[in-house]
C-alpha cells in the first residue's frame, strides 16, 4: 500500500504509540481489502460505544490508545454506549454494569470523541456533504450516509472504527470507489394503493424485505411516492441494514446517486428484478410479528434514534391519553433530541403522559444479560423486530407508529 510521508511517521511511532498502533490496525485492515492507498477523511463516526459490543478487552484497547498519546483527528461522533449517562437507575442497570459502561465512556472522552452517544447522527451533528469520504460504522448510520447523503463509507468493523478515528484515514476500497456504488438489483413497487408508504413501518418492513434479498448487492428501489421524508429513509436503511448487509442502496427520485434508473445503475444492466407487492410486504410483516395477542409489556420507538420530528407525532398520536398502567412505553434518542424536547414542553408533556425517554443508549446495546421481563414488545422498527427477541428477551409485534401508540393506551395490541 503506498503510504504518503505522514502516513509513514504515524506508522513508525514519530506520533507516539497510540497513533503508531491506530495506524499499523488502519494499514493491516487495508491490505485485507487490498487497497492501494489511505484516503483522508472529514469526520468519524464510532460504534463500538458500548461495553456489551466490546467488553473489557476492547475497553482495554480504546484506553490503551488514550494513555499512549493518541487523539481523534476529526471530529468524531459515537453510537449510543450501554446506558441512560444521567438516569441508569431508570433503566434499572446494576452499579456494577454501569461503572463498566462509566469506563468506556470516560476512555472515549479521553480520545477527544464528541459525546452524541447516537446511532443517528445525521440528524443533529454530523451530517456529511454528497461525495465526502468518511469513516463511519453502525449499520443504519453507514446505510443512511451512503444512501441518503450520498457521502462513502465502508461499514467498518468495531475498533477498527477507532483506529481511522485516530488516524484520520480509511483505506481505498469498497463503496468509497464510484464503480463499486452502482445498483445491482432492482426492487420494483407494484400494486401499492395510496394507503401504502405514509407511514415508518412500511418502510422498515420493505427494507428488511430489500435486505434479506439482496444481501450484499447494491439494491435500487424503484416506486417510492412523492411523500417519501428523511425519517422514513432511516427506517429503511437500518432495516436493510439488519434484514440483510446493505450498506448503500438507491431509491429512485428519492437518492442523490439515482435520479434516474439509468444513473443508479451507472449505465448497467440489473443483476435481477424483483416485484415488491403488498402481499410480499404482509408476509414480512408477519414472520416479523412474533408476539401473541393481548398485554403490551413494551412499546418501543426510536430504533434508530428518534429524531425530534418523530417525537412531536407520538405527542400528536397520544392526544393528550396517557399510558396505561402496566405498560412501559419508550421513546430511544439522542441528548440532543432529548435537550430540544426538554426546551419546549415536549418532554414534560409526554413524561406525564406516562412515556419514558431512553437517552445515550438503547436496549439492545444495554445490558444484555439482564432479564428485562419484557414478554411482548410493541415497535415500528424492523431492527427491534430483528433484535429484541435475542438480544433483549421478548416476542414483537411490528406496527405503525399510531398501532403503536394505541397499544400503549390500551395497554394491549
Ligand atoms: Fe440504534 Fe440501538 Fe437501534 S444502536 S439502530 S437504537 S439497535
Amino acid at each position: 500500500m503506498h503510504l504518503t510521508d505522514e502516513e509513514k511517521d504515524m506508522l513508525s511511532g514519530k506520533h507516539g504509540e497510540g497513533v503508531r498502533k491506530a495506524m499499523e490496525v488502519v494499514v493491516k485492515f487495508g491490505e485485507l481489502y487490498d487497497a492501494k492507498r489511505l484516503l483522508k477523511v472529514k469526520n468519524a463516526h464510532i460504534d463500538a460505544a458500548a461495553y456489551t459490543t466490546i467488553y473489557d478487552a476492547g475497553t482495554d484497547f480504546v484506553e490503551f490508545l488514550g494513555k499512549n498519546g493518541a487523539r481523534v483527528a476529526v471530529p468524531t461522533t459515537i453510537n449510543p454506549g450501554s446506558r441512560d449517562i444521567e438516569h441508569w437507575l431508570a433503566m434499572d442497570l446494576s452499579p456494577e454494569f454501569s461503572a463498566l459502561s462509566e469506563r468506556l465512556e470516560n476512555a472515549y472522552m479521553a480520545l477527544g470523541v464528541s459525546p452524541t452517544w447516537t446511532c443517528a447522527p445525521y440528524q443533529c451533528t454530523s451530517v456529511p456533504a454528497f461525495g465526502e469520504h468518511v469513516s463511519w460504522s453502525e449499520s443504519n448510520a453507514v446505510n443512511f450516509a451512503n444512501s441518503v447523503l450520498g457521502a462513502r463509507t465502508n461499514r467498518l468493523p468495531d475498533l477498527v472504527d477507532v483506529c481511522c478515528a485516530v488516524v484520520g484515514r480509511v483505506p481505498e476500497y469498497g463503496l468509497h470507489l464510484t464503480e463499486n456504488r452502482a445498483g445491482q438489483i432492482l426492487f420494483k413497487l407494484e400494486g401499492f394503493g395510496p394507503e401504502w408508504f405514509r407511514e415508518t413501518s412500511d418502510f422498515a418492513v420493505l427494507g428488511y424485505l430489500v435486505g434479506e434479498i439482496a444481501i450484499q448487492r447494491v439494491p435500487v428501489i424503484l416506486g417510492l411516492p412523492d411523500s417519501t421524508g428523511k425519517d422514513q429513509l432511516k427506517a429503511l436503511s437500518a432495516a436493510a441494514a439488519s434484514g440483510g448487509s446493505t450498506a448503500l442502496f438507491h431509491a429512485v427520485g428519492h437518492t442523490p446517486e439515482a435520479r434516474t434508473q439509468e444513473e443508479a445503475f451507472q449505465g448497467r444492466t440489473s443483476y435481477a428484478t424483483v416485484s415488491v407487492t403488498p402481499e410480499k410486504m404482509n408476509a414480512v410483516r408477519a414472520r416479523l410479528t412474533t408476539a401473541a395477542h393481548g398485554k403490551a409489556d413494551m412499546v418501543m420507538l426510536g430504533c434508530p434514534h428518534a429524531s425530534y420530528f418523530e417525537v412531536l407525532e407520538v405527542q400528536k398520536l397520544l392526544a393528550g391519553r396517557k399510558v396505561a398502567p402496566g405498560t412501559k412505553f419508550w421513546i430511544q434518542t439522542s441528548r440532543t433530541v432529548y435537550g430540544l424536547a426538554d426546551r419546549s414542553s415536549l418532554r414534560k408533556d409526554l413524561e406525564n403522559q406516562g412515556v419514558t425517554f431512553i437517552k445515550d443508549t438503547c436496549i439492545m446495546v444495554s445490558d444484555t444479560e439482564k432479564d428485562w421481563g419484557f414478554k411482548s414488545v410493541i415497535t415500528n422498527s424492523g431492527k427491534v423486530a430483528q433484535y429484541v427477541p435475542g438480544l433483549a428477551g421478548g416476542m414483537v409485534a411490528l406496527m405503525s407508529t399510531a398501532g403503536c401508540v394505541e397499544a400503549a393506551v390500551k395497554g394491549a395490541w
